[in-house]
């Protein structure tokens, strides 16, 4: 459907050009003084130098030629040259229904669908997963919706880090404590057990310990190092043992996405990346991309544009092994081969921006990438305590997910207990439901690129711009709607007739700007700006809902007309809270 500003915007043209004026001057947004007027176009102001005319004298010859309007009315021209309007309250309802019977409430689809990747959650295997990555996985899962829903073919790789010094570390742990595992002995040329030699419990416990000690025991360091390189140069033992930490981790991490709702179409790690290597380094030394420098091999990647140094990318240490850059590269080698995607985005930490500038340069340089492939790096910011340091736990050590997933669950369940009337299992699984939007909301709310605070208080309450909030007024609409239904009719066929009131007026105006906020959001990869809408919307509709007896209106046709309003306000928040990666329960 077209955008309600561009419907008016479309009328307004017409008046500009009867008027004598060009077309294009009629931009219109939305009143920055909504008590003045709901609707502004500055085109006035805009062309006044071009007209050799008062502003204010333009936009009054337009305002003439606007007094049968079909979209607006109580149109004005106000000093110094502002066209201020209000829409037709039919023109408001009629767009209403038009979405209500769209399925996608009237937002536009991609007109070329393309491939894009999201490389997101970018969990390090064996490590515990901790709020660093949270950020990550919640904002690439609320960009993948974005992306899916504006109708491209989107892949969401979790690229995981299982590649690297970590695995080293958990071998050399490994033998350390159980030496006389076969996976150890040289000599051993059988099969190995199918059955891990520890659980996921014990991983998260044996990796801890082997990287204190790393720090302090220069010689166990250099074994893990050592372990590292076999590993990377297929020893037959460490390759077994890196199998069963990949088998046990997955799982667990598996199990920890799915409790965030987040979910990945591809499942692929650093490793894969590795045997592209050999054939990539090769050709780029062939063809002159890479030359050796200081002994590693580097690709140049300073444009003269620059304004500072970027330093090359290094893709072979002196030693032949090779960086976190080199798999970059090579993954990209892997997605080109598979994919051909047209775009990629990186959701990562936003103090990896260098290593993707590098990254970037080197592969469209290199031609790994074709020039018109979009790679894009999506930054974040760090997710910190109320004290503005990185989130810790109360002992001040590294905070796991799982424990802070739990925590807010607790927090929930107490709110929720202390005036419910639903069962233990119910409010259980309500705490949790309401949790997820607390943590996700908390985060997605503030710009992505920002750091922000992590206040549990806050983001847990009812009341102010948070999750709880957006999901107990859906919980209100769907409790209003049952009421409706347990004593009228159906709710299907019902429509919105003009509003009579002026908070019921707000309210249908903030429903139809959701095309327009879809547009730009999912253009921007802008998950804030949906939070910032279903707020005020939200907010419009807990003021109608105060203003407003809904269920007890006598007058059938009005309360019909409300009913209907509330069916498409609680549509419009169902489909915003979906691309932010959550949902609302059934009552709370
Ligand atoms: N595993 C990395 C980390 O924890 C993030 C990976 C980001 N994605 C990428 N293609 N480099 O820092």
């Amino acid at each position: 459907m077209k955008k309600i500003v561009d419907l008016i915007a479309e009328e307004l043209a017409g008046a500009f050009e009867n008027a004598g004026y060009d077309r294009s001057l009629a931009r219109v947004t939305l009143s920055n003084r909504p008590d003045l007027c709901e609707y502004q176009c500055n085109g006035a102001m805009a062309g006044a130098k071009a007209y050799k005319k008062a502003p204010l004298m333009i936009a009054e010859d337009v305002v003439k030629g606007l007094s049968d309007s079909e979209y607006i009315e109580d149109v004005q021209a106000v000093k110094p040259g502002f066209i201020n309007m209000k829409l037709r309250k039919e023109k408001l309802a009629a767009y209403l229904n038009e979405m209500q019977e769209d399925e996608s409430l009237g937002a536009e689809k991609a007109k070329e669908p393309r491939t894009i990747i999201v490389d997101y959650g970018g969990p390090n295997v064996a490590k515990p997963l901790h709020v660093g990555h949270l950020r990550s996985a919640i904002i690439g899962e609320s960009v993948k919706r974005m992306i899916r829903r504006m109708g491209h073919q989107v892949l969401g790789d979790i690229h995981l880090g299982d590649w690297g010094y970590q695995m080293g570390l958990i071998i050399t742990e490994l033998k350390e404590r159980k030496g006389d595992l076969p996976y150890f002995d040289e000599a051993y040329e059988g099969e190995y057990p199918k059955e891990a030699p520890f659980t996921i419990g014990e991983l998260e416990e044996i990796y801890p310990a082997a990287s204190a000690r790393a720090k302090e025991d220069a010689a166990y360091r250099e074994e893990a190092l050592h372990a590292t390189y076999l590993l990377q140069n297929g020893h037959r033992g460490y390759t077994a043992v890196w199998r069963h930490i990949m088998n046990v981790s997955v799982s667990d991490l598996k199990k920890n996405y799915r409790n965030l709702n987040v979910d990945f179409d591809l499942w692929k790690g650093e490793a894969d990346a590795q045997e592209f290597i050999p054939d990539m380094i090769e050709r780029l030394k062939r063809e002159g991309y890479a030359h050796v420098d200081d002994g590693a091999l580097v690709i140049d990647v300073q444009e003269e544009s620059d304004t500072k140094e970027i330093p090359p990318c290094m893709i072979q240490k002196s030693d032949g092994a090779s960086l976190y850059g080199t798999t970059d590269l090579a993954t990209l080698v892997q997605r080109e081969r598979d994919y051909k995607p047209d775009e990629i985005v990186y959701v990562v930490d936003k103090r990896q921006e260098l290593h993707f500038v590098q990254v970037f340069r080197a592969a469209k340089k290199t031609g790994i990438v074709p020039e018109e492939t979009k790679l894009r790096f999506l930054g974040f910011g760090t997710m910190n305590g109320k004290d503005g340091k990185p989130f810790k736990t109360r002992e001040g050590g590294i905070m796991r997910l799982e424990n802070l997933i739990a925590d807010i669950e607790d927090e929930m369940y107490k709110k929720i207990s202390d005036n419910r009337t639903a069962g233990e299992e119910e409010a259980r699984q309500t705490a949790k439901i309401v949790g997820l939007s607390a943590i996700k909301y908390g985060d997605l709310s503030n710009q992505a690129a920002k750091d922000y605070v992590f206040d549990v208080d806050r983001f847990t309450s009812f009341e102010g711009n948070t999750g709880p909030y957006i999901l107990y007024t859906i919980v209100r609409i769907k409790s209003i709607l049952n009421k409706y239904t347990e004593d009228e009719a159906s709710l299907s066929g019902l429509k919105v007739k003009g509003a009579e009131g002026e908070s019921e007026k707000a309210l249908m105006l903030e429903a139809v700007k959701y095309n327009e906020v879809m547009e730009t959001a999912c253009e921007e990869l802008a998950p804030h700006k949906i939070c910032a809408y279903i707020y005020d919307l939200a907010n419009a509709f807990n003021r109608f809902y105060h203003e407003t007896k809904i269920l007890t209106e006598e007058n059938e046709e009005r309360k019909e007309s409300y009913i209907a309003l509330l069916i498409l306000t609680k549509r419009i928040l169902e489909s915003c809270i979906d691309l932010l990666g959550f949902e609302a329960p059934e009552r709370m």
